[in-house]
């Protein structure tokens, strides 16, 4: 007699899916309302890591160079936002917080903002624009370019929206319950071998972010590396013209505002392999800087700080599609713009998936 769940005794999915992240969610949520029935398994609990450690920042023009196909991606699924968070709001009746009101980049004095590092999809805007877009900016500053139609989603909320939506559609979501191995057999995909047994079905999506060169099987490996970020977390209740209204994004430091006076601040770029530890200089560095930018942030003791693990791929770019054999996909290596790329990839993989035209 075994404990364990295994293909004979749990009926088979037509999709299991490595990791409950917002990259898999989605793609659940997707499939799920497509007909298929599937099953995520996550090796500890869903929306815990990037998804959870993300800042949120929809920023394609600041975040990519301009005409790569990294560029094209995030502006197509910026594009795609407004009705996506639409729909997900409706379906769930949570919020995400979907805040497409602009990002400010601040100038230095010596920048002259033509060509880099802004380009024509931004406004250069003056000391009163910005004051009157930002009250609290240090009066030190007194150009920034204005990217419109740019901004920032609360990733937490957006996780836990799509994690209630595929409950909603029937998706099975196992926690605790680490991917070890995919099954193939006939060179095609069989199934899943987990920490609590083996479990089949005919497709297998590997979206395990940082974690996802780490599944194993005779099938075609993915090259992710983990890159860390730390982070912290402001709580400025009652100070809102002292704070930011907009993300605010200066070269390595952004301020990303949430609801209730809430700031996030980001980040490190760190290549340390799987740690997560936070290092209180790193913290204090961030908030110094944040406090450059907005002087009242100083007097801010932070509420939360910790650090994530950005998936970064070969080359820096997104694998989204079909790997061999027959049946085995992949959707990782999103790096800094996971929340971002998550309509756009949810769209790409399922039509594959589907066999829809794209
Ligand atoms: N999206 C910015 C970052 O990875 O910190």
């Amino acid at each position: 007699h075994s404990s364990s769940f295994s293909s004979s005794t749990a009926s088979p999915a037509d999709c299991s899916i490595i990791g409950a992240g917002v990259i898999g969610l989605a793609i659940a949520r997707r499939l799920a309302s497509a007909g298929l029935s599937v099953t995520i398994y996550d090796k500890g609990t869903p929306g815990s890591e990037a998804s959870f450690a993300a800042g949120g920042m929809l920023c394609p023009r600041l975040e990519f160079k301009k005409g790569s196909r990294l560029s094209q991606m995030g502006e197509i699924s910026l594009q795609l936002y407004p009705d996506y968070a639409g729909e997900l709001e409706e379906e769930t009746g949570l919020s995400i917080d979907l805040r497409l009101d602009g990002v400010i980049s601040p100038l230095d004095p010596a920048e002259t903002g033509g060509g880099e590092p802004g380009d024509n999809t931004a406004r250069l805007i003056d000391v009163d624009a910005l004051r009157d877009l930002e009250p609290g900016i240090n009066h030190g500053i007194t150009r920034a370019l204005y990217y419109e139609e740019e901004g920032s989603v609360d990733n937490r909320a957006l996780t836990r929206a799509l994690e209630a939506a595929c409950r909603g559609l029937g998706v099975e979501i196992r926690s605790d319950c680490e991917v070890l191995d995919v099954l193939v057999e006939d060179d095609r995909i069989s199934g899943i071998r987990t920490s609590t047994g083996d479990f089949s079905s005919p497709i297998v999506i590997n979206s395990a972010g940082s974690w996802a060169a780490k599944i194993g099987g005779t099938v075609e490996k993915v090259e992710i590396r983990p890159i860390k970020g730390q982070m912290l977390l402001l709580d400025c209740k009652d100070n809102e013209d002292e704070i930011p209204r907009h993300t605010i994004y200066s070269h390595s430091t952004y301020l990303v505002p949430r609801g209730d006076g809430r700031v996030i601040v980001g980040t490190t770029v760190e290549d340390k392999g799987f740690d997560k530890e936070v290092d209180p200089a790193a913290i204090k560095n961030l908030l110094q800087s944040a406090a450059e930018m907005f002087p009242f942030l100083e007097k801010v003791p932070p509420r939360e700080s910790w650090a994530g693990l950005r998936p970064m791929g070969e080359q820096n770019i997104p694998t989204i599609g079909a790997l061999s054999p027959r049946g085995y996909y992949a959707a990782v290596g999103h790096y800094r713009n996971g929340i971002l790329l998550t309509p756009l990839t949810q769209e790409l993989l399922a039509r594959e998936i589907l066999g829809e035209s794209v």
